[in-house]
């Protein structure tokens, strides 16, 4: 019977040397694997959540509304008013939502991270405090995401956010827009950055949560990739099939091509991004020529707070953090951490 018992052991842990030693050549020969991994947007989580219903989430003054990037390609875009406005937003449609941009109060685009809908719960509870303090957000799924048309890719995602950008600054003349990426999401929101600055048209703030350097560091520190990372190879079969794929998220390189204020928030127990990644960014973002002359601010979150990767916005100090970044605060408060 022990005999038995250890020949099972010896054939389960024979099976599982298979799969480990498969799987890089099984993603080396499709790396398209590596693609979904990357964006996860088949991961619907919370699956049950209906995107026409943003009150379903508590938001009672969002409006949910569909852009087209491309002919034939939908977006799904929420746009959540000032908190302010809550009472008068009551069974109003999109025209006044639309007219409710030419008030004085300042937009923020929200470019959401990979995995989920513009409906996860992390990101619902973000937008509340941002409308809370005053500003408009403006959420949108990329396309391959939520309830939007397409498949994802990185030139899809930041042409997405292009599109919205555009549409917004249609409405808003020269009112303040400020751009703020969360985890994937601060790869999109550099490289459309840097062809808002190509074109001449910064934006008037850059807000990053819990960024990465370019997506090959990312992906070696992701918790994912912790069983193959000290494996030899671990580069061309992992990382070169994410490049394989046109995914460069090249944030590192994207700094020296931006000017506007950017500010970088990251807490030091991220599991998913690293903090030393933030870190570092922040570190090129400070020798940046193109920055130079902006404010490029990096405030870490301590491991007490435990913010990890999604919970920036329980910091109470966010207020105050966005108040200096925004101009209308001279210094950052001594007790932001
Ligand atoms: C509607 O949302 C606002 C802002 O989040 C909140 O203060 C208010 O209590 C909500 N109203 C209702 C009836 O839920």
């Amino acid at each position: 019977l022990r005999l038995g018992v250890v020949g099972k052991l010896k054939r389960i842990l024979l099976w599982l040397l298979v799969v480990y030693v498969s799987i890089p050549f099984i993603i080396k020969l499709c790396p398209s694997i590596q693609a979904k991994l990357v964006f996860l947007n088949f991961v619907r989580m919370p699956y049950f959540i209906d995107l026409k219903q943003p009150l379903d989430q508590g938001l009672n003054h969002t409006h949910n509304l569909y852009l087209e990037p491309e002919a034939g390609l939908k977006v799904g875009v929420w746009h959540t008013v000032p908190a302010q406005m809550w009472r008068e937003a009551q069974g109003k449609e999109g025209e006044w939502y639309d007219s409710t941009f030419s008030s004085t109060h300042p937009v923020i685009l929200y470019l959401h991270g990979n995995a989920g809908t513009r409906g996860g719960d992390h990101r619902v509870q973000l937008y509340k405090v941002l409308s809370s303090l005053g500003y408009h957000v403006v959420t949108f799924d990329y396309r391959g995401w939520g309830d939007s048309d397409g498949s994802p890719s990185e030139g899809g995602m930041t042409s997405d956010a292009l599109f919205i950008y555009d549409w917004l600054k249609e409405r808003l003349d020269k009112k303040p827009l400020y751009i703020w990426g969360h985890s994937l999401g601060t790869g999109v929101a550099t490289n459309l950055v840097r062809r808002l600055c190509d074109r001449g048209s910064p934006p008037d703030a850059l807000i990053l949560e819990s960024p990465f350097t370019n997506i090959r560091e990312e992906a070696k520190s992701h918790p994912f990739s912790m069983v193959y990372r000290y494996l030899p190879g671990f580069d061309w079969f992992f990382l070169d099939a994410i490049t394989a794929n046109n995914i460069r998220f090249a944030s590192d390189e994207n700094v020296n091509h931006i000017s506007c204020p950017v500010l970088i928030l990251h807490a030091e127990d991220d599991g998913v991004v690293p903090f030393h990644l933030g870190k570092k960014l922040y570190n090129m973002a400070s020798q940046s020529k193109s920055l130079s002359g902006h404010k490029v601010q990096f405030v870490p979150f301590s491991s007490s707070l435990a913010y990890k990767h999604k919970f920036i916005y329980r910091s109470p100090e966010l207020p105050n953090i966005l108040r200096y970044l925004l101009c209308l605060s001279p210094s950052l408060p001594p007790s932001h951490r």
